[in-house]
């Protein structure tokens, strides 16, 4: 007979969340959330669970393949969705005549990818979208890339650690048309294309060869993932290109926002959901140790695909698992673990009183205040202090209540001021 279990681990790729791993999260959201805010974003969000038909998409996408889904009690076809732009897309699809455009929206959503593990990788993650709605000018990709730097640097990641890889689309797809591959074809090579590195280019030349492709044709479009510069791309694509002058428009551009430094033309960024029309992008540490930390683009056609109006739309995803690997890895703890508030905690019983007072001041001028419950000796008090996320502890003792002040203790520097009591105990 089965012995019953007594111990449950969380399903695997899923994370439990305990009060040291949430300021660590905290700090990433909160820098997130700040970044959304310091460049005109609103928030918004949906329900986790999606209905299955507006997730699955056709083209071989991995992400189609990855989706967590079942049936409800009624038989309906639901998912736990895997990104947050379908929702999106359909979101304002159903409101389009009242909505004002563009649309700057934001949202920290929990997504589920039932995927291969592996470093950063995870079956459940958080992703920060960003996205711009109704407005076709390049300035909405430098809004979103210099938001995106913007958080970056809000948790204290310097432009040393990471760069960001830029591509157009539409630059693959004039290219491909001039190595005579039609049109009806560039999705399926863009999302084979965007699997090297992850599969062996046999495998990729063999789902080109499915499409239909012929063998020069397949030869040229591995030939274009060699072009290494801006230039050399110029030069393929000729000096009409209205690709090559949107990438060259938007590194001009990211000179003003002061994030050009950080900024990398590569040819091979493709993207793996099929959305995509322009602009694409993704970062990387500069190590490249990591998965990528953010990818997004252009894609307007998605409106269209979910019943509404054409309309332009370009964002970005970026998830929680591998910045935050990044963050233990290029940042010290202590940057990392910010403390703020105040631990206050009493002696005997007999100042109990005081203590629920001051705590109680302290919380009017919204300060965050963590009460001890009971009387503690200063030893047990001061070591669950140091264990905990404050940065000030204020310890009343007999005499402090007689004098009518205590001592408010910077738990990093050990500096101590003084802080009033009031007079009744
Ligand atoms: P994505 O590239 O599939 O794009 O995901 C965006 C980011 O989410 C990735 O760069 C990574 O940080 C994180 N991420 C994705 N899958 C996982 C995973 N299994 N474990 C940990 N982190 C993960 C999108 O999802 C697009 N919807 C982004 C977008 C928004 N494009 C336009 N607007």
């Amino acid at each position: 007979m089965n012995k019953p279990k007594t111990s449950f681990a969380p399903p695997r790729g899923m994370r439990d969340f305990y009060p040291a791993d949430m300021r660590q999260r905290n700090l990433v959201f909160d820098a997130w959330r700040g970044a959304a805010l310091a460049y005109g974003f609103e928030p918004y969000d949906a329900c986790v669970v999606e209905s299955l038909d507006l997730l699955q998409r056709k083209s071989g996408e991995e992400v189609a393949e990855q989706i967590y889904h079942f049936e409800d009690k009624s038989g309906r076809r639901l998912a736990l969705r895997p990104e947050m732009t379908p929702t999106l897309a359909r979101m304002i699809a159903a409101r389009q005549g009242a909505l004002k455009f563009p649309l700057k929206w934001f949202t920290l959503a929990q997504c589920f990818r039932y995927e291969r593990m592996t470093r950063g990788r995870k079956r459940e993650h958080y992703q920060w979208n960003l996205d711009i709605v109704g407005e076709a000018a390049l300035s909405a990709e430098l809004e979103i890339l210099a938001a995106a730097v913007a958080a970056l640097k809000a948790m204290g990641l310097t432009d040393k650690i990471y760069n960001i890889h830029v591509n157009n689309r539409a630059l693959l797809a004039e290219l491909l048309a001039k190595s005579g591959i039609s049109e009806n074809h560039h999705a399926a090579v863009f999302l084979a294309l965007d699997k090297r590195g992850k599969t062996g280019d046999d495998e990729i030349k063999a789902l080109l060869e499915k499409e239909g492709l012929p063998a020069q044709a397949i030869t040229e479009t591995f030939n274009l993932l060699a072009v290494e510069s801006l230039e050399q791309a110029a030069e393929l694509a000729g000096p009409e290109s209205p690709a090559i002058a949107a990438l060259k428009e938007l590194f001009e551009l990211a000179e003003i926002y002061g994030i050009s430094a950080n900024l990398r033309f590569d040819i091979s960024v493709i993207r793996g959901l099929a959305y995509y029309t322009g602009i694409v992008f993704e970062a990387f540490d500069a190590k490249r140790q990591f998965r990528a930390i953010f990818g997004g683009g252009r894609y307007d056609n998605l409106l269209t695909a979910v019943g509404g109006a054409p309309t332009p739309a370009v964002g970005l995803g970026f998830g929680d698992v591998v910045i935050m690997e990044i963050i233990n890895e290029y940042q010290s703890a202590t940057e990392a673990d910010k403390r703020n508030g105040v631990i206050v905690g009493y002696m005997f019983p007999e100042q109990r009183c005081s203590a629920m007072r001051l705590a109680d001041s302290l919380r009017s001028q919204r300060c965050n205040v963590d009460l001890m419950l009971t009387a503690l000796k200063p030893k047990q008090f001061f070591t669950r202090a140091g264990n905990s996320s404050a940065a000030e502890a204020v310890f009343i003792g007999p005499d402090d209540v007689e004098r009518g002040f205590a001592y408010r203790k910077d738990l990093a520097t050990r500096h101590q001021r003084e802080i009033a009591l009031s007079g009744r105990t």
